[in-house]
């Protein structure tokens, strides 16, 4: 049977059960999640770094803006006082979410990953005010990541979308999802669905040091074992090292009802990373990828060795951006850069942790799924040595058929 045969139960209706997965910062762009709504699939966008997002979308100046404001604390690592101005912040997500689902056409739905470790120096207020704005902008739906989200739904419970919004949480154990549940029963909200995602994905890992010892399929069907004996129906998407429709039913003979797809799609005409990334993304090898913590996010990270991230020494770029920063103002970036650079001025290397913020406005952080070596084989090279890009729709029947 093919993957195309399969569909997806979401809220009593049929889809493919394909997910485009999220991508920061506006790498799954409008355009990828919208043809994975035209299919009838599941397309992602993500709010991370949403104001920066707007800015070069839709041509606002909120990071510049912020900036301004917060201009004399560039000179020292007190960051307490940088905070997110919440209008903008609600404007920049509303716009960015209206605009997408306007153009929304297919018999799909479009959600949006929501990191919770984007803290944005007021942790409960922004991720309140992101998430309202999305609710009030239409969504069809949230997938809540990066994080337990323990206190997310009781953010948005008085909202009047509350319940016809598809909500999904990104788990990576039966214990992170467990202790979600219980959360989630106080608010007698049920997530929707839930993305089981292993160690070989993309972006942030749910996983210590010892990531190798895991496998997906296996977690996914502990979920699944999980979920029967709570006598709960949620539908598991497998995510993490999907990179053809044979791995995806062999997730869904383990116990999932669909899967989460990002690493394949990153090189599509359509993913926001720029021409000579998606370059870098083709041409890897597997020796050329890494799995640290360079990441200020406490998360370990899958990325390529030739990123420049890894030779960080950058200023904290907190003023303009700040999306890593506790309620305190702090951020381990900002303890890295001190000790490499006590005066503040110097611009030694930063050995430990690179500046988020940063690297992913510059795209200079080229983080991939483990198969990233593995995309030249599904592409065309030229006799220049360019790739060519794959439209997502080619990507998208390549797993159906
Ligand atoms: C470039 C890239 C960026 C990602 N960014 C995010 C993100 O911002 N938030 C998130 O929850 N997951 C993120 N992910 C994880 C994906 O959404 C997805 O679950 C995972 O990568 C699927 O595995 P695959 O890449 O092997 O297909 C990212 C993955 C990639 C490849």
């Amino acid at each position: 049977m093919k993957l195309q045969n399969h569909s997806l139960q979401l809220k009593g209706k049929s889809f493919l059960p394909i997910f485009a997965g999220g991508m920061g910062v506006n790498i799954s762009t409008a355009e990828l999640a919208l043809v994975a709504s035209d299919l009838g699939a599941i397309g992602h966008i993500s709010d991370a770094m949403i104001q920066q997002v707007s800015d070069k979308l839709y041509q606002t100046n909120y990071s510049k803006l912020k900036q301004k404001k917060h201009r004399l604390s560039l000179l020292c690592e007190d960051k307490s006082q940088v905070k997110f101005d919440l209008e903008h912040l609600y404007n920049s997500q509303r716009v960015h979410v209206e605009r997408t689902m306007n153009r929304k056409k297919g018999d799909g739905l479009i959600f949006l990953n929501i990191m919770e470790r984007l803290t944005m120096g007021a942790p409960s207020d922004t991720l309140k005010t992101r998430l309202t704005a999305a609710l009030d902008a239409g969504i069809d739906g949230v997938t809540l990541s990066a994080g337990l989200h323990l206190g997310t739904l009781g953010l948005i419970k008085e909202h009047p979308r509350f319940n016809d919004t598809l909500i999904g949480i990104i788990v990576s154990s039966v214990r992170a999802l467990r202790a979600f549940l219980k959360s989630a029963s106080r608010h007698s909200r049920l997530p929707d669905y839930i993305i089981v995602e292993g160690p070989l994905a993309g972006g942030h890992l749910g996983f210590g040091d010892d990531w190798e010892k895991f496998d997906l399929n296996t977690i996914v069907r502990e979920v699944s074992n999980y979920l029967s004996e709570a006598s709960l129906s949620i539908p598991i998407i497998a995510a993490g090292g999907i990179f053809s429709g044979e791995d995806a039913l062999k997730s869904i003979s383990f116990g999932a009802s669909g899967v989460q797809i990002a690493t394949r799609l990153t090189v599509t005409k359509e993913s926001g990373l720029p021409e000579h990334v998606k370059q870098e993304y083709f041409k890897a090898n597997k020796s050329d990828l890494v799995v640290n913590n360079l990441s200020p996010s406490g998360y370990l990270m899958r990325m390529l060795k030739s990123s420049p991230c890894l030779e960080s020494n950058v200023r904290p770029a907190c003023e303009a951006f700040g999306y890593m920063l506790s309620r305190e103002g702090k951020c381990a970036y900002i303890d890295s850069f001190k000790a490499a650079n006590p005066d503040w001025k110097s611009r030694n290397k930063v050995q430990d942790k690179m500046c988020l913020c940063h690297h992913f406005s510059k795209c200079t952080c080229y983080t991939c799924g483990e198969n990233v070596y593995r995309l030249k084989d599904k592409a065309k090279q030229g006799s220049d040595g360019i790739y060519e890009l794959p439209d997502a729709r080619d990507v998208f029947m390549d797993y159906l058929s």
